[in-house]
């Protein structure tokens, strides 16, 4: 569904729509190439949509090459039943579809200053979509889970070494067994209509609604139920908070977070013209209730307005009306606080390897 969306505020396009000229924003900007690592270009993070082609994409590994109709998935493991999944199966089920961002723990890891290792992202590494397919709960009763159990173990198709020299390991990552029954986790074919792209998990992956991006496994072939807590790579020395007194927690849900992004950091705002100043926010602990917004670097703080547009668990649109009253510089910063009381907090927790950033982002703007 190629649209375009073009606004003298910031041009997005996607890449098949010849109406739309502006040069540099039809791509994602890439981190990585072997495997593919890209974040979704700022301009096209202001519609509540990611269109599919813009949607960030964060792989591990190469992709899989996977034919839907030799494709299936088990489910085994502590089971009284063990149940097999084909692709026909899942898509003659009644269809649910679920608005959810994602968001990649590794966003923002850029801001926390040089020498953090891992993929340098900017704001990029979230995107919102629309997916569709059957809910997980249904399987994993059918399967018979047995009372011992505590928690699921998620196994994509793509494999390799997490890093030069290990052995070669498949993508996986384990919830707890409570996440993994919840209604809204989803076994997806589809994404904002159309049927799933290779790089976003072709035939079928998860998703996780609230958690950060690494638990929607992609290219997903196998669950196991296990009695114990999975410790594989992806589980515990990665996807970790660690800092120099060690690990102290795996991550799971996203932080509370907000950002601004428009007006861009740098622009010039004509005196006395009105402007909205607009952003997004989310948490994975629940709604967001309210978003404060200050353009004075924190020392005065209004409420945003809060837009329809946190549909399931996408992100939440806001704006603030502003007419820069006289010439000078200023400070914009956004702070949300969600429905559980998380506020967010104006400096991000300093960890190894860069993951949960969530401190408030000034951007600064002049009147002239
Ligand atoms: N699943 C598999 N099988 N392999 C992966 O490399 N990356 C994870 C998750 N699921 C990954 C995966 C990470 S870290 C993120 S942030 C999300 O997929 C990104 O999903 P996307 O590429 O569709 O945006």
């Amino acid at each position: 569904m190629p649209f375009c969306t073009c606004t003298d505020a910031g041009a997005l396009k996607v890449a098949e729509d010849p109406a739309c000229t502006r040069p540099g924003t039809a791509e994602l900007v890439p981190i990585d190439t072997q495997p593919v690592v890209g974040e979704t270009p700022s301009a096209a993070l202001r519609s509540w949509l990611t269109p599919t082609p813009l949607f960030y994409i964060r792989n591990h590994y190469e992709v899989p090459d996977i034919d839907p109709a030799a494709w299936s998935l088990s489910i085994g493991g502590a089971v009284s039943n063990p149940v097999e999944i084909s692709y026909s199966d899942l898509l003659r089920l009644p269809k649910k579809t679920l608005p959810a961002m994602l968001e990649c723990a590794g966003n923002n890891r850029s801001d926390l200053g040089p020498g953090i290792p891992g993929n340098p992202f900017d704001e990029g590494a979230m995107s919102n979509a629309i997916w569709a397919g059957a809910p997980l709960k249904p399987f994993l009763q059918q399967a018979g889970i047995t009372p011992d159990a505590v928690e699921v173990l998620f196994e994509g198709e793509d494999r390799g070494e997490p890093v030069p020299g290990r052995d070669v390991v498949p993508y996986q990552r384990s919830l707890p067994l409570q996440v993994a029954l919840h209604p809204d986790t989803m076994l997806v074919y589809e994404m904002s209509g159309e049927t799933l792209t290779p790089d976003h998990g072709f035939p079928v992956r998860l998703i996780v609604p609230r958690w950060y991006g690494m638990a929607s496994v992609k290219w997903l072939t196998r669950i196991r139920i296990l009695e114990k807590p999975f410790v594989g790579f992806f589980q515990t020395e990665r996807y970790v908070m660690e800092d120099e007194a060690g690990i102290d927690q795996q991550i799971s849900r996203m932080e509370v977070k907000s950002f601004v992004n428009w007006p861009e950091h740098g622009t010039s705002l004509p005196i006395g013209h009105p402007v909205a100043i607009s952003g997004m926010a989310w948490s994975g602990d629940g709604p967001i209730r309210r978003v404060d917004v200050s353009l004075d670097g924190g020392e005065t703080w209004q409420d945003a307005h809060l837009d329809e547009s946190a549909l399931g668990y996408s992100w939440q649109q806001w704006h603030v009306d502003w007419t820069p009253p006289e010439e000078g510089h200023y400070t914009i910063i956004a702070r949300a606080a969600d429905d559980s009381g998380s506020l967010q907090p104006l400096e991000t927790r300093w960890n190894k390897l860069g993951y949960c950033v969530n401190g408030s982002k000034p951007v600064c703007v002049t009147a002239v």
